[in-house]
């Protein structure tokens, strides 16, 4: 029997100020606790210096929300997976739904930001998804195909040796409808046996967290599910309470 480690991942998206950022990060670091699964926060780019130095020593990583796909150069607001090295980010969040659907990450350029962050050390968390009305054409699956194959095509699938991946479905992110235990299983079994055909050892070994309107009062319910192995939380991790709640409910 394979034990994959759990992890639970915080997404602040645009949210809080300077304060807000560095106080929340202490109470989550406050109430870790003994507990072994890994956890971490994704924050605005401008916090990462002083987020940096309140998770040094803790139990809490520190990870990104997107990382350019390109190493340097004359590319202007983008900050490159190198500078992020130098604060220490574990994670860099790449593909997210919002921008994917709002500035225009294509699968091409989400793979080619996958890769960035690896030669670099950092881990990549490649969000995966469907918009509802894909769901109701059951193009399901077929979207998840794509998304992977994008950056299987370019990284190889040795890659996700050192990736996480997180479902979430578009119609639950941020819309406090969750999808339920066993819809969620669903796709992430077939996440992994998607994997599992091209390298099973890979499969067994891979991260793939939920998210979408995960709460503390549906949690469990998820991570109880055998593909499930933690969570990529929003809204609820923006108050460290909830998010600890979401925590230990691993
Ligand atoms: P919510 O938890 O607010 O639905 O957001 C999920 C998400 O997009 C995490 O990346």
């Amino acid at each position: 029997m394979i034990m994959r480690r759990s992890l639970v991942v915080g997404n602040w998206k645009m949210n809080g100020n300077l304060a807000s950022a560095e106080l929340l990060a202490k109470g989550i670091i406050a109430g870790l606790g003994s507990n072994n699964a890994e956890i971490a926060v994704c924050v605005p780019y401008v916090y990462i210096p002083s987020i940096s130095e309140v998770v040094k020593g803790s139990g809490l990583a520190l990870g990104s929300q997107n990382v350019a796909d390109k190493a340097s150069g004359a590319f202007t607001g983008e900050i490159s997976a190198a500078m992020l090295s130098e604060f220490n980010c574990k994670y860099a969040i790449v593909g997210h739904s919002e921008r994917r659907s709002y500035y225009g990450d294509t699968n091409e350029s989400v793979a080619a930001r996958f890769c960035q962050a690896q030669e670099q050390g950092i881990i990549p968390i490649l969000c995966v998804g469907e918009t509802l009305e894909q769901r109701e054409q059951d193009q399901t699956f077929d979207v998840i195909n794509t998304q992977l194959d994008a950056v299987i095509n370019l990284a190889g699938i040795n890659a996700f040796n050192n990736a996480v991946i997180a479902y979430e479905p578009v119609w639950a992110i941020g819309t406090g409808k969750t999808a339920s235990d066993e819809q969620a299983q669903e796709v992430h079994r077939y996440i992994r046996q998607y994997i599992a055909a091209k390298d099973q050892t890979v499969a067994d070994k891979i991260q793939i967290l939920y998210g979408g309107s995960a709460k503390p009062d549906n949690a469990k319910g998820l991570f109880a599910m055998p593909d499930i192995d933690g969570g990529l939380i929003g809204g609820a991790s923006l108050d460290a309470e909830s998010f600890l709640k979401i925590y230990h409910s691993i």
